[in-house]
């Protein structure tokens, strides 16, 4: 069977997008969107695989991500994503996607590399929403960055290869047992 897989993910700053884009290299053959732009989308993946960064210890806000663009804007050097502030974030989105009752589901974030019970980890509250939608997690995972704006801490790009292969494995029903998020 080829198994269908969907990456949904926010960013602001380009690291979770990079390791959206390594989690479908891992995955084989897998859909990567933006959230603004998955919105509206009717398909039905055999994998949802949804990701964004840990703001204020959760899923960013609108706010939030206003913050971190203006602030990049105040730095200078840092880039920003186009779609960075572009409607709806992760959080409307996740409120809205529609109930699928045992659909199998995956949730990242990026977040500072301290401990979790400091910085918080917005992959917990994907979980926690796409499991109200009726999904099943099959596991969840962080990808560090060294400083707020990135870059990515050494290694994390192959480490999202090897977890979208794992979750291709979870996914597709063989190897790997699957594994409840902690939260
Ligand atoms: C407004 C704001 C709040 C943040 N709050 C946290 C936090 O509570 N915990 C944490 O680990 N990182 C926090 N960060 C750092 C982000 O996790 C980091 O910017 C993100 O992982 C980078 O992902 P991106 O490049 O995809 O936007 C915050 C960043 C911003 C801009």
């Amino acid at each position: 069977m080829v198994m269908t897989a969907l990456i949904v993910y926010e960013s602001i700053y380009g690291n979770t997008r990079a390791v959206a884009e390594a989690l479908a290299e891992g995955l084989g053959d897998a859909r990567v969107l933006p959230v603004h732009e998955a919105a509206g989308h009717t398909e039905e993946p055999d994998l949802l695989v949804v990701g964004g960064p840990t703001h204020m210890h959760g899923l960013a806000t609108a706010r939030s991500r206003q913050i971190a663009a203006s602030a990049a804007h105040e730095d200078g050097g840092v880039a920003v994503e186009a779609a960075a502030t572009a409607e709806p974030g992760l959080r409307k989105w996740l409120h809205e996607l529609p109930d699928r009752p045992g659909a199998r589901a995956a949730a990242f974030d990026t977040r500072l590399d301290k401990s979790p019970w400091l910085t918080g980890v917005a992959s917990r509250g994907i979980a926690k929403r796409l499991r109200r939608h009726g999904y099943e997690i099959v596991d969840s995972e962080s990808f560090l960055v060294e400083d707020s704006e990135g870059p990515l801490e050494q290694g994390e790009i192959e480490r999202a290869r090897s977890w979208g292969a794992k979750l291709a494995t979870m996914a597709a029903g063989g190897a790997g047992r699957p594994q409840e998020a902690s939260a």
